[in-house]
């Protein structure tokens, strides 16, 4: 088995899970507890706060541990919307996030706040024009995701940012593909807060964090006892949220690593040299996650592709019903033709990917491609 979609989920590294293991068996105890077991394991947590505030540049004090990307685009969108109301009901984001942004925006859209969907480019980029453009004087929060999951873009999240400084508007970046990848020093990025999924970055699923500058206090989006200091009712996941920490603390070592930017080349350079125009590279040639190809296979259905190689693991960029075949929406707002959106296919490498594999993976792939019925 070939796996190659790493931005859908990683294992969890052989570190993590070692870090992790003590805190599933004799360090049981709940982090609130005002004993021995307890502290220890509370003192794990503060620890795991520190590794993760070290991965973002940030104080442990700015660190809260969620349940994953999902719930810290949640708690912001939500929380700031809910501080700000008074203020204003105006929240600028993109045209591609992920649902765990674009969902938390319709909610509030029912509930009387208005979105601007910022545009991109055929490469998925943003220009920052765009954004200024959209500021009202009743835009309370921006929030741009750092790179995106699909293809992989990177949004130019530092000069976005200024802008929002500039408007005395609040602004978050979705970090859930970034993080280990590319820097994501919340200061060098500018941004008020920063949301991380574990599972992308070699911790287990359903752990994540969210950075919330000092000084900012949201309302938090359930209620209960006081964990987390006041900000997230609910007893800890100590075993993952060890492993989290683990994880940052390792991934701060990968950023900047280009081991795995050669390899993706090797795969690109491999599927066009054999297939030629009947591979569309999709996202930004260079402005790019290292880890990221999106290819367009021209006239083809990805689904199909995949079916045709069992072997291997990766992801669509459309969704295909017997009848009915659509675009992803992140291809669609980049108005990447059908015959190219239809066949597209992400690779995304890992620490694990070898040459070896990918090697491989190009003559599963470029043979499964030329089998493919042509749709
Ligand atoms: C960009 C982005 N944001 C948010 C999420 C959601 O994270 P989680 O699965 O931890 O809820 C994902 C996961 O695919 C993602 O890629």
């Amino acid at each position: 088995m070939i796996y190659l979609d790493y931005n859908a989920s990683t294992p969890v590294a052989p570190a993590v899970r070692e870090a992790m293991w003590p805190f599933l068996g004799e360090f049981f105890g709940n982090a609130s507890s005002d004993h021995p077991l307890g502290r220890k394991v509370s003192e794990a947590v503060a620890n795991a706060r520190k590794q993760v505030a070290g991965l973002l540049g940030a104080k442990p004090e700015e660190i809260l541990f969620t349940s994953g990307g999902t719930e810290s685009n949640n708690y912001v969108i939500k929380g700031v919307a809910r501080k700000l109301s008074d203020r204003g009901k105006h929240i600028i984001t993109s045209s591609i996030e992920h649902p765990a942004v674009v969902n938390p925006c319709k909610s509030l859209e029912s509930e009387g706040f208005e979105t601007t969907y910022v545009p991109v480019d055929k490469y998925g980029l943003i220009d920052v024009q765009e954004v200024i453009n959209a500021v009202q004087p009743d835009t309370i929060l921006i929030s741009i995701m750092h790179a995106n999951n699909e293809v992989g873009t990177i949004q130019p999240i530092s000069e976005i940012s200024e802008i929002a400084r500039e408007g005395g508007i609040w602004m978050h970046t979705d970090s859930a593909q970034t993080c280990g990848k590319l820097s994501t020093d919340v200061n060098e990025l500018g941004v008020d807060f920063l949301s991380i999924a574990g599972h992308k970055v070699y911790a287990p699923q359903g752990i994540g964090a969210l950075y919330i500058r000092e000084g900012i206090n949201l309302e938090p989006l359930h209620h209960g006892a006081g964990h987390e200091s006041g900000r997230r009712a609910g007893t800890e996941a100590v075993p993952a949220i060890v492993g989290l920490g683990k994880a940052a603390e390792l991934a701060k070592a990968h950023v900047g690593d280009t081991s795995t930017a050669m390899l993706r080349d090797r795969l690109w350079e491999g599927i066009s040299q054999q297939l030629g125009d009947d591979a569309v590279l999709l996202g930004h040639p260079t402005k790019r996650l290292p880890n990221t190809l999106a290819v367009g296979f021209r006239n083809r259905i990805g689904a199909d592709i995949l079916l045709a190689c069992p072997e291997l693991c990766a992801s669509t960029g459309a969704a295909c019903h017997a009848a009915h075949r659509k675009r992803s929406e992140v291809l669609a707002q980049m108005n990447v033709p059908e015959d190219v959106a239809f066949g597209a296919v992400r690779f995304s490498l890992g620490h694990p990917t070898t040459q070896e594999e990918i090697d491989q993976a190009i003559e599963i792939i470029t043979k499964a491609v030329s089998q493919c019925p042509v749709a």
